[in-house]
């Protein structure tokens, strides 16, 4: 292998995909702490303490500071690179952290195991499905009373359609927590509290059957090891090729605010997540471990940081490398760019990358001539595909409070539109704007952005949409029967392309079973 191969092989690039208060920062802190980027746990900002509450979003921006926020961290860990993608989670939910889900590998699944799977999950999850990307599962909080392991388990099956197969279970839970049992190596991790804040103590015992065992578990002995039983019997067993696959979680359980199972956990992620896949474009596979560099965007952040107002392209590398300098092509604009000024996020400030590779984010700076979804190349004229708009979930009319603006208020939200901070919808038949968003906090950057980007102050009014289907229908006439009969509730998006507003579930399931020849997708590729 040569050691380009060889370092691509290596290449770990995930996310976490969990419901607000799962864990997931608590989880990073403790990912941190291992991959030795952060050396104490609790120097992490984006706990609740400093989120922020406000509205303010340039403040919002100023505060953010190390790591968590800084959307990509790289760390090494036992001879692999892991990259971790953040997936803002709270009032920063949005259409981008859908996106991330494109630009990973694999995610890591944090379940509460007080409240089990959570509605953000769900939705999170059906995007992973859509590229049948591989799902690993944290069981986070056994250091509280959870709710029945097995029962959790059930659900992820039932809720979420996959597989569950549980790598290790845990003896005992909240103050009775021993530790977890690994069903594969017969080994018992012994649980030692007050170690949260520092790389903990690796305590094994060999052997459920062993002296030391009984001896940790007491009286929970016995019915330990009949509650194993049950569970070797009733659960799947790890099946590294059904977990390649999507259709198999393995599952750990620990505590991350206890900082333990965390461990356990990325030992079992490093061995078995995917190294940097194959992706598809519309002309042909592109192979991870091909030489020349190739990659997309799926991400546009407008003024990460007040020094340098502009906005940074995330690319996510597919092949080949980037060094300072390399001469990239724009293929969607058929221009070849020389870049020298790539940057990379790990510390919170930016830093120039010399090199990235195959699994790798860097970030382009965009004076407005990249958008979401660009591939840039070597020279081939290829166009990655599985970057798509996803259907936003909320909706709001915009109005001018000065009329006269409407020009910039249309330029602006297209632009707007471009870079993925929102979309819009214009309906046939009126005049209105409407903004749609998957995060609430997205239509305050809009208006934010509109008002110190382009000068124009809009309002928000509420609008009665429930959700948004983009429409195709390869019979021409019966596309215009229906665009006749359901005229009230189409509109165009920002890209031109027909979409019906529905007001109600049940309005859109009727809409559907009434006109069976017209395709609704809740998705757009770019
Ligand atoms: P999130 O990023 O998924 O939203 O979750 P976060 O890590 O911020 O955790 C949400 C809350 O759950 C935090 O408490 C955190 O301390 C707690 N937590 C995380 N892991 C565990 C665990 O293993 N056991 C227990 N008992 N709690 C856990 P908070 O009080 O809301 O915030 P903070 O003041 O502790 O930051």
């Amino acid at each position: 292998m040569s050691s380009f191969t060889d370092a691509v092989a290596r290449r770990r690039t995930f996310a976490i995909i969990s419901h607000p208060d799962a864990g997931k920062t608590t989880i990073t802190e403790k990912l941190l702490l291992l991959g030795q980027l952060i050396q104490v746990a609790g120097t992490v900002k984006g706990k609740k303490s400093d989120r922020h509450a406000t509205s303010d979003w340039m403040s919002m921006e100023q505060e953010r500071g190390i790591s968590v926020t800084s959307s990509v961290m790289q760390f090494p860990y036992k001879e692999r690179m892991v990259n971790l993608l953040d997936t803002p989670g709270h009032e920063d939910f949005s259409e981008d952290t859908y996106r991330t889900l494109t630009a990973v590998d694999s995610a890591l699944m944090v379940i509460d195991g007080a409240k089990g799977v959570e509605d953000r999950t769900i939705k999170l999850m059906n995007v992973c499905r859509l590229r049948d990307t591989p799902i690993l599962s944290f069981v986070n909080k056994m250091d509280r009373d959870i709710r029945d392991p097995i029962e959790l388990l059930d659900e992820v099956e039932s809720v979420l359609g996959i597989a569950a197969a549980p790598i290790n279970w845990p003896m005992g839970m909240g103050s009775e927590f021993k530790g977890v049992y690994n069903l594969y190596t017969d080994t018992l991790h012994v649980f030692k509290p007050g170690q949260n804040k520092v790389i903990a103590e690796d305590i094994q015992i060999n052997g459920l059957e062993s002296e030391e065992a009984k001896n940790l578990l007491g009286d929970m002995h016995e019915d330990f090891i009949d509650e194993i039983e049950l569970v070797r019997g009733a659960s799947h067993e790890f099946d590294l090729e059904a977990y390649r696959e999507g259709k198999l979680t393995p599952v750990f359980f620990g505590t991350a605010l206890a900082n333990f199972g965390v461990r356990e956990m990325l030992d079992g992620f490093v061995e078995w997540a995917p190294a940097p896949l194959p992706r598809a474009t519309e002309n042909r596979q592109v192979e991870a471990t091909e030489e020349k560099f190739s990659g997309f965007v799926f991400k546009i952040q407008a003024n990460m940081d007040p020094r340098h107002r502009d906005r940074i392209a995330f690319l996510r590398i597919c092949s080949g490398k980037y060094t300072k300098g390399l001469k990239m092509r724009h293929v969607r604009l058929g221009k070849d760019v020389k870049i020298a000024d790539a940057v990379s996020f790990v510390a919170g400030d930016r830093e120039l990358v010399e090199e990235a590779m195959s699994g790798d984010i860097i970030g382009l700076h965009n004076h407005g001539t990249i958008q979401l979804g660009d591939t840039f190349t070597e020279g081939e004229e290829l166009k990655f595909t599985g970057i798509p708009h996803f259907a936003p979930e909320l909706f709001k009319r915009i109005r001018l409070r000065d009329p006269m603006k409407s020009k910039q208020l249309q330029k602006g939200l297209q632009q707007l539109a471009e870079e993925g901070s929102t979309q819009v919808f214009m309906p046939l038949n009126n005049s209105d704007l409407i903004v749609g968003a998957v995060g609430v906090l997205q239509f305050e950057v809009v208006a934010y952005r509109l008002k110190d980007e382009y000068k124009v102050e809009a309002i928000y009014e509420p609008v009665n949409v429930h959700t948004v289907r983009w429409v195709e229908c390869k019979d021409a006439k019966k596309l215009e029967e229906f665009k006749r009969k359901c005229s009230d509730n189409l509109a165009l998006d920002g890209g031109g392309h027909l979409t019906y507003l529905a007001p109600t579930r049940v309005n859109l399931q009727l809409t559907q079973e009434r006109y069976p020849d017209i395709e609704f997708f809740s998705t757009r590729e770019h």
